[in-house]
Protein backbone atom coordinates (compact mmCIF):
# COMPACT_ATOMS: atom_id res chain seq x y z
CA UNK A 1 0.00 0.00 0.00
CA UNK A 2 1.61 3.44 -0.98
CA UNK A 3 1.35 5.94 2.34
CA UNK A 4 0.52 9.15 2.39
CA UNK A 5 2.92 11.16 4.50
CA UNK A 6 0.74 13.96 6.39
CA UNK A 7 2.25 16.58 8.22
CA UNK A 8 1.45 19.08 10.80
CA UNK A 9 3.00 21.78 13.21
CA UNK A 10 1.57 23.01 16.60
CA UNK A 11 2.77 26.46 17.17
CA UNK A 12 3.41 25.97 21.16
CA UNK A 13 1.89 29.14 22.53
CA UNK A 14 -1.08 29.39 25.10
CA UNK A 15 -3.45 26.42 26.71
CA UNK A 16 -5.27 24.15 24.95
CA UNK A 17 -9.01 24.56 25.48
CA UNK A 18 -12.24 22.70 24.32
CA UNK A 19 -12.09 24.15 21.19
CA UNK A 20 -8.82 23.32 20.04
CA UNK A 21 -9.38 19.78 21.43
CA UNK A 22 -13.00 19.10 19.29
CA UNK A 23 -11.86 21.40 15.79
CA UNK A 24 -7.98 20.37 15.69
CA UNK A 25 -6.75 18.08 18.07
CA UNK A 26 -9.07 15.07 18.47
CA UNK A 27 -9.66 15.28 14.46
CA UNK A 28 -5.52 14.99 14.05
CA UNK A 29 -5.26 12.13 16.24
CA UNK A 30 -7.97 10.38 14.62
CA UNK A 31 -6.72 11.02 11.67
CA UNK A 32 -2.91 9.65 12.56
CA UNK A 33 -4.76 6.44 13.30
CA UNK A 34 -5.87 5.15 10.09
CA UNK A 35 -4.20 2.89 7.75
CA UNK A 36 -1.96 4.11 4.93
CA UNK A 37 -1.34 7.43 6.70
CA UNK A 38 2.35 7.99 7.89
CA UNK A 39 1.71 10.94 10.02
CA UNK A 40 4.16 13.51 10.92
CA UNK A 41 3.58 15.85 14.08
CA UNK A 42 5.75 18.16 15.34
CA UNK A 43 6.22 21.53 17.95
CA UNK A 44 6.89 24.76 16.00
CA UNK A 45 8.91 25.93 18.72
CA UNK A 46 11.11 28.00 16.74
CA UNK A 47 7.98 29.67 15.16
CA UNK A 48 7.15 30.45 18.94
CA UNK A 49 10.31 32.91 19.03
CA UNK A 50 8.74 35.14 16.26
CA UNK A 51 5.73 35.99 18.78
CA UNK A 52 7.32 35.57 22.35
CA UNK A 53 10.93 36.88 23.41
CA UNK A 54 9.90 35.01 27.06
CA UNK A 55 12.54 31.77 27.20
CA UNK A 56 10.37 30.29 30.54
CA UNK A 57 7.01 30.69 28.52
CA UNK A 58 8.44 29.27 25.18
CA UNK A 59 9.38 25.66 27.66
CA UNK A 60 6.78 25.75 29.64
CA UNK A 61 4.53 25.43 26.59
CA UNK A 62 6.51 22.99 24.95
CA UNK A 63 6.19 21.08 27.75
CA UNK A 64 1.98 21.77 27.82
CA UNK A 65 1.46 21.33 24.34
CA UNK A 66 3.57 17.90 24.44
CA UNK A 67 1.90 16.45 27.06
CA UNK A 68 -1.97 17.13 25.86
CA UNK A 69 -1.00 15.76 22.72
CA UNK A 70 0.03 12.34 24.51
CA UNK A 71 -2.81 12.51 26.83
CA UNK A 72 -5.49 12.94 24.00
CA UNK A 73 -3.98 10.13 22.21
CA UNK A 74 -1.43 10.44 19.73
CA UNK A 75 0.92 7.38 19.52
CA UNK A 76 4.65 8.42 19.19
CA UNK A 77 5.67 4.90 18.45
CA UNK A 78 3.21 5.06 15.31
CA UNK A 79 3.63 9.09 14.33
CA UNK A 80 6.76 10.66 14.29
CA UNK A 81 5.86 13.57 16.74
CA UNK A 82 8.91 15.72 17.44
CA UNK A 83 10.29 19.06 18.45
CA UNK A 84 11.11 21.52 15.12
CA UNK A 85 13.70 22.89 17.09
CA UNK A 86 15.49 19.23 17.75
CA UNK A 87 15.91 19.04 13.76
CA UNK A 88 18.75 21.06 12.75
CA UNK A 89 18.31 20.12 9.06
CA UNK A 90 15.53 22.38 9.08
CA UNK A 91 17.09 25.79 9.82
CA UNK A 92 19.45 24.52 6.99
CA UNK A 93 17.38 23.83 4.57
CA UNK A 94 15.06 27.01 5.19
CA UNK A 95 18.73 28.88 4.51
CA UNK A 96 18.60 27.04 1.28
CA UNK A 97 15.35 27.78 0.58
CA UNK A 98 15.77 31.38 1.06
CA UNK A 99 18.09 31.28 -1.40
CA UNK A 100 15.73 30.19 -3.93
CA UNK A 101 13.24 32.42 -2.60
CA UNK A 102 12.49 36.32 -4.23
CA UNK A 103 11.93 39.02 -1.52
CA UNK A 104 9.03 39.96 -3.26
CA UNK A 105 7.01 36.54 -2.36
CA UNK A 106 7.54 37.34 1.26
CA UNK A 107 6.36 41.33 1.23
CA UNK A 108 3.16 39.49 -1.12
CA UNK A 109 2.40 37.03 2.48
CA UNK A 110 -0.70 37.69 4.47
CA UNK A 111 0.60 38.23 7.89
CA UNK A 112 3.64 40.84 6.52
CA UNK A 113 1.49 42.71 4.87
CA UNK A 114 -1.03 43.16 7.63
CA UNK A 115 1.92 44.31 9.86
CA UNK A 116 2.64 46.68 7.16
CA UNK A 117 -0.64 48.08 6.72
CA UNK A 118 -1.22 48.70 10.16
CA UNK A 119 1.91 50.40 10.76
CA UNK A 120 1.20 52.49 7.80
CA UNK A 121 -2.35 53.15 8.83
CA UNK A 122 -0.95 54.38 12.41
CA UNK A 123 1.25 56.75 10.87
CA UNK A 124 4.32 54.39 11.87
CA UNK A 125 7.44 53.62 9.53
CA UNK A 126 6.09 50.48 7.18
CA UNK A 127 8.52 47.85 9.05
CA UNK A 128 8.27 49.36 12.23
CA UNK A 129 8.27 46.29 14.45
CA UNK A 130 8.58 43.74 11.99
CA UNK A 131 11.31 41.10 12.40
CA UNK A 132 12.98 39.15 10.44
CA UNK A 133 11.08 36.01 12.07
CA UNK A 134 7.60 36.93 10.95
CA UNK A 135 9.04 37.81 7.21
CA UNK A 136 10.98 34.42 7.06
CA UNK A 137 7.95 32.52 9.07
CA UNK A 138 6.86 31.12 5.54
CA UNK A 139 10.45 30.10 4.25
CA UNK A 140 10.65 28.12 7.56
CA UNK A 141 6.68 26.67 7.26
CA UNK A 142 8.33 25.57 3.73
CA UNK A 143 11.50 24.14 5.42
CA UNK A 144 9.31 22.11 7.77
CA UNK A 145 7.23 20.51 5.13
CA UNK A 146 9.49 19.98 2.31
CA UNK A 147 12.58 18.08 4.42
CA UNK A 148 10.13 15.25 4.85
CA UNK A 149 8.47 15.37 1.33
CA UNK A 150 5.17 15.72 2.90
CA UNK A 151 2.12 15.36 0.62
CA UNK A 152 -0.58 16.79 2.62
CA UNK A 153 -0.46 19.41 5.20
CA UNK A 154 -4.37 19.62 7.05
CA UNK A 155 -4.15 23.41 8.03
CA UNK A 156 -6.42 26.44 8.96
CA UNK A 157 -7.67 28.77 5.72
CA UNK A 158 -5.25 31.62 7.08
CA UNK A 159 -2.87 29.33 6.42
CA UNK A 160 -3.09 28.63 2.54
CA UNK A 161 -1.13 31.19 1.13
CA UNK A 162 1.90 29.23 3.17
CA UNK A 163 1.33 25.90 1.59
CA UNK A 164 1.19 27.68 -1.87
CA UNK A 165 4.76 29.39 -0.98
CA UNK A 166 6.37 26.05 0.32
CA UNK A 167 5.02 24.41 -3.21
CA UNK A 168 6.42 27.97 -5.01
CA UNK A 169 9.83 27.66 -3.19
CA UNK A 170 9.84 23.24 -3.77
CA UNK A 171 9.65 23.97 -7.56
CA UNK A 172 12.29 26.67 -7.72
CA UNK A 173 14.49 24.35 -5.89
CA UNK A 174 13.46 21.20 -8.09
CA UNK A 175 13.75 23.66 -11.24
CA UNK A 176 17.65 24.50 -10.04
CA UNK A 177 18.75 21.64 -8.73
CA UNK A 178 16.30 18.62 -9.72
CA UNK A 179 13.86 16.91 -8.65
CA UNK A 180 13.91 16.79 -5.18
CA UNK A 181 10.83 18.05 -3.15
CA UNK A 182 7.53 16.73 -3.62
CA UNK A 183 4.75 20.16 -4.04
CA UNK A 184 2.81 19.42 -0.76
CA UNK A 185 -1.12 20.40 -0.90
CA UNK A 186 -3.11 21.83 1.47
CA UNK A 187 -6.09 19.89 3.01
CA UNK A 188 -8.67 22.12 4.57
CA UNK A 189 -11.48 20.45 6.64
CA UNK A 190 -14.78 22.34 5.44
CA UNK A 191 -16.47 21.01 8.55
CA UNK A 192 -14.48 21.73 11.06
CA UNK A 193 -16.02 21.71 14.05
CA UNK A 194 -16.24 25.76 15.67
CA UNK A 195 -17.39 25.13 19.45
CA UNK A 196 -19.34 27.99 21.41
CA UNK A 197 -17.11 29.47 24.21
CA UNK A 198 -18.91 30.62 27.74
CA UNK A 199 -20.75 33.95 26.00
CA UNK A 200 -22.06 31.49 23.23
CA UNK A 201 -19.26 33.10 20.46
CA UNK A 202 -17.08 31.15 19.00
CA UNK A 203 -14.95 29.40 21.64
CA UNK A 204 -11.53 31.77 21.26
CA UNK A 205 -8.67 33.07 23.45
CA UNK A 206 -9.15 36.61 22.23
CA UNK A 207 -12.87 36.57 23.54
CA UNK A 208 -11.56 35.23 26.86
CA UNK A 209 -14.28 32.76 26.68
CA UNK A 210 -12.51 29.49 26.89
CA UNK A 211 -12.71 26.07 28.60
CA UNK A 212 -9.22 25.16 29.80
CA UNK A 213 -8.81 21.33 28.12
CA UNK A 214 -7.69 19.82 31.52
CA UNK A 215 -9.14 22.29 34.35
CA UNK A 216 -9.59 20.07 37.29
CA UNK A 217 -12.81 18.93 37.49
CA UNK A 218 -14.26 21.13 39.74
CA UNK A 219 -13.16 24.31 38.09
CA UNK A 220 -15.12 22.41 34.87
CA UNK A 221 -18.15 22.12 36.52
CA UNK A 222 -18.01 25.88 37.36
CA UNK A 223 -17.18 26.88 34.21
CA UNK A 224 -19.52 25.06 32.81
CA UNK A 225 -22.29 26.40 35.28
CA UNK A 226 -21.51 29.91 34.48
CA UNK A 227 -22.42 29.43 30.21
CA UNK A 228 -25.01 32.03 29.26
CA UNK A 229 -28.43 30.70 28.31
CA UNK A 230 -31.62 32.60 27.89
CA UNK A 231 -34.19 33.34 30.94
CA UNK A 232 -36.10 30.47 29.98
CA UNK A 233 -37.38 28.49 33.58
CA UNK A 234 -37.53 24.71 34.65
CA UNK A 235 -40.34 23.59 32.36
CA UNK A 236 -40.42 25.70 29.48
CA UNK A 237 -39.30 24.03 26.16
CA UNK A 238 -35.73 24.75 25.56
CA UNK A 239 -34.16 25.69 21.73
CA UNK A 240 -31.30 23.00 20.77
CA UNK A 241 -30.84 25.71 18.21
CA UNK A 242 -28.06 28.48 19.30
CA UNK A 243 -27.69 26.99 22.54
CA UNK A 244 -24.28 26.82 23.33
CA UNK A 245 -24.69 24.00 26.20
CA UNK A 246 -26.36 21.95 23.26
CA UNK A 247 -23.76 22.20 20.97
CA UNK A 248 -21.15 21.55 23.62
CA UNK A 249 -22.74 18.63 24.44
CA UNK A 250 -22.80 17.55 20.68
CA UNK A 251 -19.31 17.70 19.98
CA UNK A 252 -18.95 15.15 23.03
CA UNK A 253 -21.87 12.90 22.78
CA UNK A 254 -23.17 9.78 20.72
CA UNK A 255 -25.88 10.67 17.89
CA UNK A 256 -28.06 8.74 20.21
CA UNK A 257 -27.49 10.78 23.41
CA UNK A 258 -27.66 13.84 21.15
CA UNK A 259 -31.13 12.94 20.48
CA UNK A 260 -31.81 11.69 24.10
CA UNK A 261 -30.56 15.47 25.25
CA UNK A 262 -32.90 17.01 22.44
CA UNK A 263 -35.64 15.43 23.87
CA UNK A 264 -35.36 17.11 27.12
CA UNK A 265 -35.00 20.12 26.23
CA UNK A 266 -38.12 19.97 24.60
CA UNK A 267 -39.66 18.62 27.65
CA UNK A 268 -38.03 21.69 29.48
CA UNK A 269 -35.28 20.50 31.02
CA UNK A 270 -33.69 23.11 33.40
CA UNK A 271 -30.94 25.08 32.52
CA UNK A 272 -29.29 23.99 35.52
CA UNK A 273 -29.88 20.25 35.10
CA UNK A 274 -28.89 20.75 31.38
CA UNK A 275 -25.32 22.39 32.35
CA UNK A 276 -24.95 19.06 34.95
CA UNK A 277 -25.94 16.37 32.24
CA UNK A 278 -22.99 18.43 29.73
CA UNK A 279 -20.49 18.90 32.83
CA UNK A 280 -20.64 14.50 32.96
CA UNK A 281 -20.56 14.34 29.32
CA UNK A 282 -17.01 16.34 28.93
CA UNK A 283 -15.43 15.10 32.26
CA UNK A 284 -16.51 11.19 30.99
CA UNK A 285 -14.23 11.58 27.91
CA UNK A 286 -11.86 14.23 29.37
CA UNK A 287 -11.41 12.68 32.62
CA UNK A 288 -8.83 9.28 31.59
CA UNK A 289 -6.85 12.19 29.79
CA UNK A 290 -6.90 14.45 32.50
CA UNK A 291 -5.16 11.99 34.91
CA UNK A 292 -2.65 11.16 31.99
CA UNK A 293 -1.86 14.77 31.34
CA UNK A 294 -1.42 15.52 35.38
CA UNK A 295 0.98 12.15 35.21
CA UNK A 296 2.84 13.66 32.22
CA UNK A 297 2.90 17.28 33.42
CA UNK A 298 4.79 16.11 36.93
CA UNK A 299 7.34 13.99 34.91
CA UNK A 300 8.80 16.27 32.58
CA UNK A 301 11.82 13.99 31.85
CA UNK A 302 9.28 11.51 30.83
CA UNK A 303 7.93 13.93 27.36
CA UNK A 304 11.59 14.90 27.15
CA UNK A 305 12.11 11.72 26.51
CA UNK A 306 9.56 10.80 24.09
CA UNK A 307 10.40 14.12 22.17
CA UNK A 308 13.78 12.94 21.76
CA UNK A 309 12.57 9.52 20.48
CA UNK A 310 10.65 11.69 17.98
CA UNK A 311 12.99 13.70 16.89
CA UNK A 312 15.96 9.98 16.41
CA UNK A 313 12.91 9.27 14.15
CA UNK A 314 12.79 12.24 11.95
CA UNK A 315 16.05 12.79 11.73
CA UNK A 316 16.93 9.21 10.23
CA UNK A 317 15.24 10.82 7.58
CA UNK A 318 16.33 14.30 7.27
CA UNK A 319 19.52 14.13 8.16
CA UNK A 320 20.81 11.85 5.02
CA UNK A 321 18.16 13.92 2.64
CA UNK A 322 19.97 17.22 4.01
CA UNK A 323 23.39 15.80 2.78
CA UNK A 324 21.94 15.15 -0.70
CA UNK A 325 20.23 18.54 -0.79
CA UNK A 326 23.88 20.28 0.09
CA UNK A 327 25.31 18.09 -2.56
CA UNK A 328 22.90 19.43 -4.84
CA UNK A 329 23.56 22.99 -4.37
CA UNK A 330 27.34 22.74 -4.26
CA UNK A 331 28.28 21.99 -1.02
CA UNK A 332 30.16 19.12 -1.41
CA UNK A 333 33.40 17.17 -0.32
CA UNK A 334 36.51 18.90 -2.24
CA UNK A 335 37.74 15.06 -2.32
CA UNK A 336 35.32 14.84 -5.46
CA UNK A 337 37.71 17.45 -7.34
CA UNK A 338 41.44 15.76 -6.53
CA UNK A 339 42.74 13.95 -9.77
CA UNK A 340 42.47 10.12 -8.43
CA UNK A 341 46.34 9.17 -7.88
CA UNK A 342 48.30 7.23 -10.29
CA UNK A 343 47.18 4.20 -7.88
CA UNK A 344 43.47 4.22 -8.08
CA UNK A 345 43.78 4.66 -11.64
CA UNK A 346 45.92 1.00 -11.98
CA UNK A 347 43.45 -0.47 -9.17
CA UNK A 348 40.61 0.81 -11.30
CA UNK A 349 41.48 -1.56 -14.18
CA UNK A 350 40.80 -4.59 -12.03
CA UNK A 351 38.00 -2.84 -9.85
CA UNK A 352 35.81 -1.37 -12.28
CA UNK A 353 33.17 1.62 -11.56
CA UNK A 354 29.71 0.04 -10.55
CA UNK A 355 26.05 1.42 -11.30
CA UNK A 356 23.76 0.15 -8.23
CA UNK A 357 20.22 0.26 -8.56
CA UNK A 358 18.03 -0.07 -5.06
CA UNK A 359 14.39 0.72 -3.76
CA UNK A 360 14.09 2.95 -0.62
CA UNK A 361 11.69 2.97 1.71
CA UNK A 362 9.56 5.21 -0.06
CA UNK A 363 9.06 2.50 -2.52
CA UNK A 364 10.47 4.21 -4.98
CA UNK A 365 13.38 2.80 -7.53
CA UNK A 366 17.00 4.89 -7.34
CA UNK A 367 20.33 3.99 -8.49
CA UNK A 368 23.70 5.33 -7.45
CA UNK A 369 27.30 5.04 -9.75
CA UNK A 370 30.23 4.56 -7.37
CA UNK A 371 33.80 4.73 -8.55
CA UNK A 372 36.51 1.33 -7.68
CA UNK A 373 37.11 3.18 -3.93
CA UNK A 374 33.55 3.42 -3.52
CA UNK A 375 33.02 6.87 -4.04
CA UNK A 376 29.50 7.92 -4.77
CA UNK A 377 29.44 9.77 -8.08
CA UNK A 378 26.03 10.43 -8.84
CA UNK A 379 23.03 9.27 -7.50
CA UNK A 380 19.23 9.61 -8.76
CA UNK A 381 16.24 10.72 -8.00
CA UNK A 382 13.48 8.35 -7.38
CA UNK A 383 11.75 6.71 -10.28
CA UNK A 384 8.27 4.97 -10.37
CA UNK A 385 9.54 1.41 -11.90
CA UNK A 386 12.77 -0.20 -11.99
CA UNK A 387 12.21 -0.26 -15.84
CA UNK A 388 12.86 3.52 -15.64
CA UNK A 389 15.74 3.51 -13.95
CA UNK A 390 17.05 1.02 -15.87
CA UNK A 391 16.69 3.01 -19.01
CA UNK A 392 18.59 5.80 -17.52
CA UNK A 393 21.29 3.59 -16.34
CA UNK A 394 21.72 2.06 -20.03
CA UNK A 395 21.91 6.51 -21.53
CA UNK A 396 24.44 7.12 -19.07
CA UNK A 397 26.44 4.04 -20.29
CA UNK A 398 26.17 4.20 -23.75
CA UNK A 399 25.99 8.81 -24.20
CA UNK A 400 28.24 9.40 -20.79
CA UNK A 401 28.48 12.73 -19.32
CA UNK A 402 26.35 14.20 -22.47
CA UNK A 403 23.24 12.31 -20.98
CA UNK A 404 23.89 13.18 -17.10
CA UNK A 405 23.25 16.92 -18.45
CA UNK A 406 20.35 15.64 -20.37
CA UNK A 407 18.80 13.45 -17.44
CA UNK A 408 19.46 16.93 -14.59
CA UNK A 409 16.19 16.51 -13.17
CA UNK A 410 16.37 12.73 -12.73
CA UNK A 411 20.21 12.80 -11.74
CA UNK A 412 22.31 14.43 -9.28
CA UNK A 413 25.90 14.46 -9.78
CA UNK A 414 28.06 14.74 -7.01
CA UNK A 415 31.78 15.02 -8.60
CA UNK A 416 33.33 16.46 -11.47
CA UNK A 417 32.41 15.81 -15.09
CA UNK A 418 35.95 14.64 -15.88
CA UNK A 419 35.50 11.69 -13.12
CA UNK A 420 32.12 10.86 -14.14
CA UNK A 421 32.77 10.92 -17.95
CA UNK A 422 36.35 8.26 -16.38
CA UNK A 423 34.03 6.38 -14.89
CA UNK A 424 31.43 5.81 -17.74
CA UNK A 425 33.93 5.54 -19.92
CA UNK A 426 35.76 3.11 -18.03
CA UNK A 427 32.35 0.84 -17.92
CA UNK A 428 31.96 1.17 -21.56
CA UNK A 429 34.93 -0.72 -21.95
CA UNK A 430 34.30 -3.81 -19.79
N1 LIG B 1 1.94 28.19 10.87
C1 LIG B 1 1.20 27.14 11.52
C2 LIG B 1 0.13 27.78 12.41
O1 LIG B 1 0.26 28.90 12.81
C3 LIG B 1 2.11 26.27 12.36
C4 LIG B 1 3.11 25.58 11.49
C5 LIG B 1 4.45 25.78 11.47
C6 LIG B 1 2.82 24.58 10.53
N2 LIG B 1 5.03 24.97 10.56
C7 LIG B 1 4.07 24.22 9.95
C8 LIG B 1 1.64 23.97 10.09
C9 LIG B 1 4.15 23.27 8.92
C10 LIG B 1 1.72 23.01 9.08
C11 LIG B 1 2.96 22.68 8.52
O2 LIG B 1 -0.82 27.11 12.72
Amino acid sequence: MTTVRVLTGIKPSGTPHLGNYVGAIRPTVRASREPGIDSYLFLADYHALISTHDPARVQRSTLEIAATWIACGLDPERVTFYRQSDIPEIPELTWLLACVCGKGLLNRAHAYKAAVDKNLADGRDADDGVTMGLFMYPVLMAADILMFNAHRVPVGRDQIQHIEMARDLASSFNHLYGEHFTLPEAVIDEQVATLPGLDGRKMSKSYDNVIPLFAPREQLRRLIMGIVTDSRVPGEPKDTEGSAVFQLFQAFATPEETAVFAREFAAGIAWSQAKERLFERIDREIAPMRATYDALMADPQRVEAILRAGAAKARAQATPFAARLRAAVGLRSLDALAQPPADTVRTSKSAPPIFKQYREADGRFYFKLTDAKGHVLLHSAGFDSPKTAGQAVARLKTEGWAACADLHTQVHVLADPQRIEAALAALRET
